[in-house]
């Protein structure tokens, strides 16, 4: 008498099987033990050839059997039982059909007439309809389980492609700065040999001190490039005094802005609760943001520094009264190497946008022809963590 609790239990493991190498393995073991059968061996219908993929009670030479997809009823058997060996005599074949198509054989075999055990016989069949059922599924799973893989594995390609495409515009834009820089040096070096020639002092000095503001430049756009490049994916950030710091970078940017001094400064800097970023970057991007508008501004208007809490989080925000951006500029700033200035390296706001992505933060941009500019970063508070970019 076969055992129904191996039967359910044959069903509860078939249905939630995830490959269809689980199913026939759960077929050829409960045609054995709850069907009755001697042995029992589960051929699969692959590309070109019909092979063993699981058995019970076989002989080892039997289990590595196949033979061709187009060998069918009585022949399969006699094949078989002679890759047996002559330990079986009699197989009884159960085809496993699933949507229409045959997928493979259920063999049962035995040394001598196979009789299953009581009222075995249509439960087989059912068994077997289940099976290539379960058996379809599984592939239906595996084969989405393959495609999703190659979906993150293009998503990756992606991802690469896109860096290498940042790398193709720096570097771009690197050659084209330092092409900008070796000019004017080569230039000046012309205007200084002749200077030289003629022996005057003053006009020699007058080109060492051009000479010298060229090399700060450079120097400046290396400086930006090293901490463009210096994007540490692993810095989860520190906790900071988001208020202290901005209060110290308005300190750095006081000798800046008061060289037109009809530009006033204003902050309204509260204590806010600390966030997680880099203290030394953010004393930075706020002082970027405080250049960018005096530069704006060019001879007066306002600036304003404030910060807030909302989100979870904590802000700094620069705004200033000045022209505003154009919806073409506007959608390029965050661009590396994108600037409308003369000795711009155009980094300035790249950097900042990905010191504030890195840290699980944003950045947003208000502005409007004629209507100044604001720019506010946002961090995460203690308690949020860090998203992976
Ligand atoms: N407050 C602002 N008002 C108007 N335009 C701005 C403002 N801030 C930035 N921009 C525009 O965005 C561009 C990019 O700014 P970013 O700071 O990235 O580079 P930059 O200031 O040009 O160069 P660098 O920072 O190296 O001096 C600027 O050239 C300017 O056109
Ligand atoms: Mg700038």
């Amino acid at each position: 008498m076969f055992s129904s609790e191996a039967l359910v239990d044959f069903c509860r493991v078939v249905a939630a099987a995830r490959t269809p190498g689980e199913v026939m393995e759960r077929l050829a073991e409960v045609s054995v033990d709850a069907l009755g059968a001697p042995a029992a061996a589960v051929l699969q219908v692959g590309a070109d050839r019909l092979s063993v993929v699981a058995s019970r009670g076989l002989p080892a030479r039997a289990m590595t059997w196949d033979t061709a997809t187009d060998t069918i009823g009585a022949e399969l058997s006699e094949e078989l039982l002679a890759a047996c060996g002559g330990d079986f005599t009699h197989a009884v074949q159960f085809p496993l059909v699933a949507d229409g198509d045959l997928y493979g054989v259920l063999v049962l075999l035995g040394a001598g007439p196979i009789t299953l055990a009581d009222g075995a016989s249509p439960l087989a069949v059912a068994l077997v309809d289940l099976a290539a059922i379960a058996a379809g599924r599984a592939a239906a799973h595996d084969e989405l389980a393959r495609s999703y893989a190659e979906l993150r594995s293009s998503r990756d390609v992606l991802a690469r492609t896109e860096r290498l495409r940042l790398l193709g515009q720096m570097s771009a834009g690197v050659s084209h700065d330092v092409k900008n820089l070796l000019n004017p040096i080569g230039l000046q070096l012309e205007v200084l040999r002749r200077r030289i020639d003629r022996g005057d002092q003053d006009a020699m000095r007058e080109t060492v001190a051009t000479l010298q503001q060229i090399v700060r430049h450079g120097v400046d756009v290396v400086e930006r490039l090293r901490d463009f490049s210096r994007q540490d994916p692993e810095h989860e950030g520190e906790p900071v005094d988001l208020a202290a710091t901005v209060s110290e970078a308005i300190e750095l940017s006081r000798a800046r802005v008061a060289q037109h001094p009809a530009i006033e400064l204003r902050a309204t800097v509260t204590p806010v609760q600390p966030v997680r970023a880099r203290r030394s970057e953010l004393a930075t991007a706020v002082v970027n943001l405080i250049v960018n508008a005096t530069e704006a501004l060019g001879e007066r208007g306002r600036i304003s520094v404030t910060t807030g809490t909302d989100d979870g989080g904590a802000w700094v925000e620069v705004a200033d009264d000045g022209p505003g951006m154009s919806p073409e500029i506007e959608r390029r700033v965050f661009e590396p190497f994108f600037t409308t200035k003369l000795e711009g390296t155009g980094l300035g706001l790249a950097m900042i946008y990905a010191f504030v992505q890195r840290h699980g933060g944003h950045a947003t941009l208000t502005t409007a022809p004629g209507r100044g500019t604001s720019i506010r970063l946002w961090f995460p508070g203690l308690a949020r963590r860090v998203q992976s970019q």
